[in-house]
C-alpha cells in the first residue's frame, strides 16, 4: 500500500526542517515539525523541557505526540527530532505509517552546522553552555555512532554533503517514486 507520510530523520544539523518544507511543497504535502509542536503543546522551549523535566520526560512527551496525533496525519512531511526514532519502538513505528528519508551528513559538515547552537540539549554543559570545540565534536562522533544502526533502517537514504538543498530534494523526490501516495 503507498503511504502519504514522510518522515525525516537525521542528525542535529542534518537539514531536516530546512529541507522539510521545500519537499512538502513539491509534493504537495503539509509540513510539521515534531520539536515545533512539542514546544506548543508543552508551551516550553526545548532546551528548559530538558533544564526542568529531564531527557525522559522529553522522550516520553515526544513518543505520545509522535502516537497521538503525528501518526494520524496523511499527506505530511514530518521533520522527527535527531532522537526520535532511538526511543522505545519509535523507529518501527513510524516506519509502519510512512516512509522515513535519512539525511546523512559527515561529522565535521554537523560539527560546522551546529557548533554555535545554544538550543541543542544533548549538545551543553551541565551550566547550559556550547561545549569546548573539541569535546562539542567527540560528543557528535558518539552520539553518531549510538544512532547510525537506527538511522541506517531508513527506507530513503539520502547524502547532504555538497548538495544544495534544492538537489537533496529533487533526490529525495525521485527515491521516493511510485513509493508515495
Ligand atoms: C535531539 C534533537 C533535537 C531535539 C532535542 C533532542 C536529539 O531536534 O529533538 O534537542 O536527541 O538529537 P533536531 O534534530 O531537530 O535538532
Amino acid at each position: 500500500m503507498r503511504k502519504s507520510l514522510v518522515f525525516l530523520t537525521g542528525f542535529m544539523g542534518s537539514g531536516k526542517s530546512t529541507l522539510g518544507p521545500l519537499l512538502a511543497e513539491r509534493l504537495k504535502y503539509d509540513f510539521i515539525d515534531v520539536d515545533e509542536l512539542i514546544e506548543d503543546i508543552e508551551g516550553k522551549k526545548i532546551v528548559d523541557i530538558f533544564r526542568e523535566k529531564g531527557e525522559i520526560y522529553f522522550r516520553n512527551t515526544e513518543r505520545k505526540i509522535l502516537i497521538e496525533t503525528v501518526l494520524k496525519l496523511s499527506r505530511f512531511v514530518v521533520a522527527l527530532g535527531g532522537g526520535t526514532i532511538t526511543f522505545a519502538d519509535n523507529l518501527y513505528l513510524v516506519k509502519e505509517s510512512g516512509i522515513l528519508v535519512y539525511l546523512m551528513a559527515n561529522p565535521e559538515v554537523l560539527f560546522q552546522r551546529i557548533k554555535h547552537k545554544t538550543d541543542r540539549p544533548l549538545l551543553l554543559d551541565h551550566h547550559g553552555n556550547v561545549l569546548p570545540e573539541g569535546l562539542l565534536f567527540d560528543r557528535i562522533l558518539s552520539l553518531l555512532k549510538m544512532r547510525e544502526p537506527f538511522y541506517l533502517q531508513a527506507d530513503i537514504l539520502v547524502s547532504t554533503d555538497e548538495k544544495s538543498v534544492e538537489e537533496t530534494v529533487d533526490e529525495i523526490l525521485k527515491k521516493l517514486e511510485g513509493k508515495i501516495a
